[in-house]
Order: C-alpha cells, then sequence, then structure tokens
C-alpha cells in the first residue's frame, strides 16, 4: 500500500490584507491539507488590527503578534519572533507581505526553509517598495518573485516568478493588484509543489525534485 502523503505544517506571516494569506487557505480548503502537500498551522504579525490576522482568526488558526516596539533591541524581536514560530513546529515558513527583515537567530533557525514572496522581478526593484520603483524607473515588464530568504534584502536564491506587463496608464495601486493576482497563483503553485515534493538549495539554485 502506498504511504499516506504527509502535510508539511507551515507557518504564514503576514503584515497586511492577507490576500496571498487568503489564496494558500482556499487551496488547501479546496483539496486537502495532503493532497495538497500541506497546512497552515499558525499566522504571525508584526502588528495588531490587520486582515490578514482577521482571515487568519476566521478560518480558525491560531495567531500571534511580535511587534518590534514591545521588544527592547531589533535582536530581542527577532529571538522572541523566533520563538514564537518554534512553538508551532513548522516545516516551511511563509513570508506573505511580513514588511519586516528577520535577523540572524530567525534565519539560523529557519535558514533554507523560509520562503518569501516579492512584488517585483528579482534581482531589480528589491525592499519595500518593490512596485513604485519598478513603476519609478519605467520598466516595462514587472512582476513577482518567489524565493527564499537569506541574510540580504530580497536576495535569496529564486524558487519562482512571474511576469506582468507595466501599462502607460498603471499608477502603483492598479499595478499590484494584476501582480497580485498572478503572485496569488505563484505562492500556492510554488508551495504546494515544495511541500509534496521536497527540493535542494544549490548555491543560487532551487531544484524542486
Ligand atoms: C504582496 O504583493 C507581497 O509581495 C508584498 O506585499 C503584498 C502583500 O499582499 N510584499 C512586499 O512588498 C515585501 N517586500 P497581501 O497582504 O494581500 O498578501
Amino acid at each position: 500500500m502506498a504511504a499516506k502523503p504527509v502535510a508539511k505544517r507551515l507557518v504564514v506571516l503576514v503584515s497586511g490584507s492577507g490576500t496571498n494569506l487568503q489564496a494558500l487557505l482556499d487551496a488547501i480548503a479546496k483539496t486537502g491539507a495532503e493532497a495538497y502537500g500541506a497546512e497552515i498551522v499558525a499566522v504571525g504579525a508584526d502588528r495588531e488590527g490587520i486582515e490578514g490576522l482577521a482571515r487568519a482568526e476566521r478560518a480558525g488558526l491560531p495567531t500571534f503578534v511580535c511587534r518590534v516596539k514591545d521588544h527592547e533591541s531589533r535582536d530581542e524581536w527577532d529571538a522572541a519572533l523566533t520563538e514564537a514560530v518554534s512553538a508551532y513546529e513548522p516545516d516551511l515558513v511563509v513570508s506573505a507581505g511580513f514588511m519586516k527583515i528577520v535577523g540572524k537567530e530567525f534565519l539560523a533557525r529557519f535558514g533554507g526553509r523560509f520562503v518569501n514572496t516579492h512584488p517585483a522581478l528579482l534581482p531589480s526593484f528589491p525592499g519595500a517598495h518593490g512596485v513604485r520603483d519598478a513603476l519609478a524607473y519605467g520598466a516595462k515588464v514587472t512582476g513577482c518573485t518567489v524565493h527564499f530568504v537569506d541574510d540580504g534584502v530580497d536576495t535569496g536564491p529564486i524558487i519562482a516568478q512571474g511576469v506582468v506587463e507595466v501599462r502607460d496608464e498603471d499608477d502603483e495601486s492598479a499595478l499590484h493588484e494584476r501582480i497580485k493576482e498572478v503572485e496569488r497563483r505563484l505562492l500556492v503553485e510554488v508551495v504546494g509543489r515544495i511541500a509534496r515534493n521536497g527540493y535542494r538549495i544549490e548555491g543560487r539554485k532551487v531544484v524542486i525534485l
């Protein structure tokens, strides 16, 4: 008899509206965690009162908030975040619009299994304003990048990218909405695939098995 597939444990980190989180929740609800390959076991945030946390609560998931300003230093915040995430024993951690750079302790614990989604085609336009920066530069195509997080800002090994054309009439919000449509599908596809198949990181190259 074939072994029963086991769902990997995911902790998802958010800072905002949480539509990428919602896409993961919907995909898992649709097929079931075992068929998808992963289940979300908790959702964490760096701030209170956001729609991302409300989405998690509506899905009946445990949530936690770890705010920088509640800690003496950035390192202490990083240690607290590491502990809060570790409590759920995740196989993978997904940053889905989590607008904080994690520190050494977090990366020591979750490096190589911490996935981020970014609204630009890295290595172009890293940082907090990927959409605005691509528009201001006059780029004709942009998109989104799902990548593993390393100790730089949006510099880790790329898992997958999606392309979106920039239109003459685009402002930041219109362009970001079109990027997010592609991004949500890409994130759902990539997280499911790495959870089900496993992967290797060879230098900058990610090989999905
Ligand atoms: C996403 O577009 C994500 O790529 C971006 O925030 C948005 C979150 O949307 N992240 C960054 O800009 C990180 N530098 P959501 O809260 O609706 O999922």
